[in-house]
């Protein structure tokens, strides 16, 4: 039998490398730091040995859709799919950058919702009975939707919203930007919110997805927040370290076999929360 496998985006830095570094002590199983780019992988790896934690290493830049499919056949071909995947991977503009608000939204979107829809599109088929998926969303999504018109918040909130709506809906905010009207259109101005709103509410869509298609397979699927963490992202000001950032991410990684929730849900500090 093949070994169970836990595979980690954006895990060379950060909070991606917090989750690496604590699964490799907790998954039974092997772990696999990824990066888009392998220089930076590599020296990831290298610094986790000399703490005296292995961890494996695999090539994956989620904007690449190659890179997503070379990866999905290596992990399908080595071990016969994966047990864990948490799509940690993330962009975030800096407040003083000055790009334009739709490049920006562009940008942001591109990588946090649609290519991470990708990784996700690809991965799923191949996520083994009893595996965990991860989506590292964030609270801003939540007041994002707050901020949002109320028809909008009623269909990220509903039940009956498709993926290809859900894709509809993100592309229409990225458009309206180029126009400046996606305030009339009831989108609030952040792109990053907008993009971990996606998110979350993509991981819902799937899940339910999941649960009626493999029903017998026992696959739990959420987002989470790993709180405000000092990374490069978010600045040294942060409260909690990366390892604190890790902690939900990989509790619900490691949701112990049999467990029937939480699946479908937005977590933070551990707990369900409100969407
Ligand atoms: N820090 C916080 O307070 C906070 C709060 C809520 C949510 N989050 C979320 O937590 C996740 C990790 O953030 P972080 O704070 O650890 O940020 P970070 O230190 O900036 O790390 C981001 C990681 O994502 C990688 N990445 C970016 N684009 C990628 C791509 N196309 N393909 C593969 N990897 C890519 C980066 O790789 P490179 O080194 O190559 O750039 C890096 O390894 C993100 O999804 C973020 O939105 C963070």
């Amino acid at each position: 039998m093949s070994s169970r496998v836990a595979v980690v985006t954006g895990s060379n830095k950060g909070i991606g490398l917090a989750i690496v570094r604590d699964l490799c002590k907790k998954f039974p199983g092997v772990v696999y730091l990824t990066a888009r780019d392998v220089g930076r992988g590599g020296e990831a790896v290298a610094s986790l040995s000399s703490e005296g934690v292995t961890a494996m290493f695999h090539q994956l830049d989620i904007n690449d859709l190659s890179s997503i499919t070379a990866a999905a056949a290596y992990f399908k071909d080595k071990y016969g799919g994966v047990d864990v995947l948490v799509n940690n991977a993330g962009i975030a503009f800096k407040v003083a950058d000055d790009a334009p608000f739709a490049v920006q939204a562009d940008v942001t979107l591109k990588t946090n919702f649609f290519a991470t829809r990708d990784m996700l599109t690809h991965f799923l088929p191949i996520i083994k009975a009893g595996g965990r998926v991860v989506n590292v969303s964030s609270f801003v999504g939540v007041r994002t939707l707050n901020m949002c018109s109320a028809a909008l918040q009623q269909r990220f909130r509903s039940d009956d919203i498709t993926e290809d709506e859900l894709v509809t809906l993100m592309q229409q905010f990225v458009d309206k930007t180029k126009t400046a009207e996606h305030k009339q259109a009831g989108w609030p101005e952040t792109a990053y919110g907008v993009s971990k709103t996606g998110l979350t509410t993509l991981s819902m869509i799937l899940a339910r997805r999941l649960s009626k298609e493999r029903p017998n397979d026992g696959i739990l699927l959420n987002a989470c927040c790993p709180g405000w963490v000092r990374t490069d992202m978010a600045g040294p000001k942060a409260p909690k370290s990366p390892e604190e950032g890790a902690v939900t991410p990989v509790y619900l990684s490691l949701l112990p076999a049999g467990a029937t929730d939480p699946h479908g849900k937005f977590v933070s500090d551990k707990e369900v929360q409100v969407w």
